[in-house]
């Protein structure tokens, strides 16, 4: 496990969705103490109970794979509060928002973030499309302080964090995020903010692909994924990997791109709206471009 550098000790991870739970796992055990905020108390007990599944399961691997001694569980499942108020939160040294890609919902969290950290606290976003300027323009002053912090699916495996510089975040602010990234056992790469940043800038249009040439018959769906897989060596094909992310998320920064970036090559293909229309929206939902009985 790297060794936490930074001054930080406390995270806020403010959403307990997937992105969150995976988020606040992974700082668990990089030792820092993490505050996972939700207004659905569902939703904070679904994380609760994946993170003593998950965390117990790491006791399992070796330390290469990311594997954590039996004695270490307790201790860092005891590093973890769950919270439906924002009080506490005001305690930690970051906050990385990871809720759904709504502007309005993140322009309100943002807003109640810097009235609750009123200090040097780092605020940062796990938006995966939506520009960090428009979000850092809704907290005045603190505009210097928020960042971008894209995470990846599954965040204990992905290396990768792209960090996003708004037009007002501050050269320290970018700094400070890179050391938090590298602190977590992740890569920063650092990336200015349009929209879709790189990785979905280039990986949403692969996946719309794969959606025109299943559309045009030019093979099934499982052959499409098949052929990239093998080809490419991709670990997923393109449809599978819509299907992980969620067919309505793969939408939805699709018109963020083509609307941020002026550019219609980015909306997303018929079909694939057409499948979210039917309330097929990935493994989440049970179908997507394929089926996911449950276990
Ligand atoms: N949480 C934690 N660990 C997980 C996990 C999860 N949700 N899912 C899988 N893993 C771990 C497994 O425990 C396993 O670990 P070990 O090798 O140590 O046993 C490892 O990942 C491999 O898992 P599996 O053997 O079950 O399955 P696999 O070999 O098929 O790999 C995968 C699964 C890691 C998801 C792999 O298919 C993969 O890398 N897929 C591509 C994922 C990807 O591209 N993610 C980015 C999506 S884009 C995004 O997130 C950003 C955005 O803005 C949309």
């Amino acid at each position: 496990m790297p060794e936490n550098t930074t001054e930080v000790k406390t995270i806020a991870v403010i959403g307990a969705g997937q992105m969150g739970e995976g988020i606040a796992q992974v700082a668990a055990v990089s030792r820092f103490s993490v505050i996972v905020y939700d207004v659905s108390s569902d939703a904070l007990r679904r994380c609760q109970e994946s993170h003593k599944k998950r965390i117990t399961k790491l006791s399992e691997k070796p330390p290469e794979k990311g594997g954590i001694p039996p004695a270490d569980v307790e201790p860092v499942l005891a590093r973890i509060k769950y919270v439906h108020n924002l009080s506490p939160v005001g305690g930690a040294d970051v906050a990385i928002e990871a809720v759904v890609e709504n502007f309005d919902l993140k322009k309100k969290i943002f807003h109640e973030l810097a009235h609750t950290l009123t200090g040097r606290q780092i605020l940062a976003t796990n938006t995966s499309s939506i520009g960090i300027t428009s979000i850092a323009a809704s907290v005045g002053a603190a505009a210097e302080r928020v960042v971008g912090m894209h995470f990846f699916n599954p965040v204990p495996v992905m290396k990768l964090v792209e960090v996003i510089k708004g037009i007002q975040t501050s050269q320290e602010t970018v700094e400070r995020t890179i050391a938090l990234a590298k602190a977590l056992g992740k890569t920063p790469i650092p990336a200015n903010d349009r929209a879709g940043f790189i990785s979905n800038r280039v990986l949403m249009p692969m996946i719309n692909e794969g959606f025109y040439a299943w559309m045009e018959g030019v093979a099934e769906p499982r052959n499409i994924d098949e052929i990239m897989k093998l080809g490419c060596n991709f670990p997923m094909g393109p449809l599978e990997l819509a299907d992980f992310i969620g067919l309505d998320t793969c939408v939805n920064i699709m018109d963020v791109m083509a609307d941020g970036l002026n550019d219609d090559r980015y909306r997303a293909c018929p079909l694939l709206k057409q499948l979210v229309a039917a309330g097929r929206m990935g493994k989440k939902t049970g179908r997507g471009v394929y089926e996911y009985p449950k276990a």
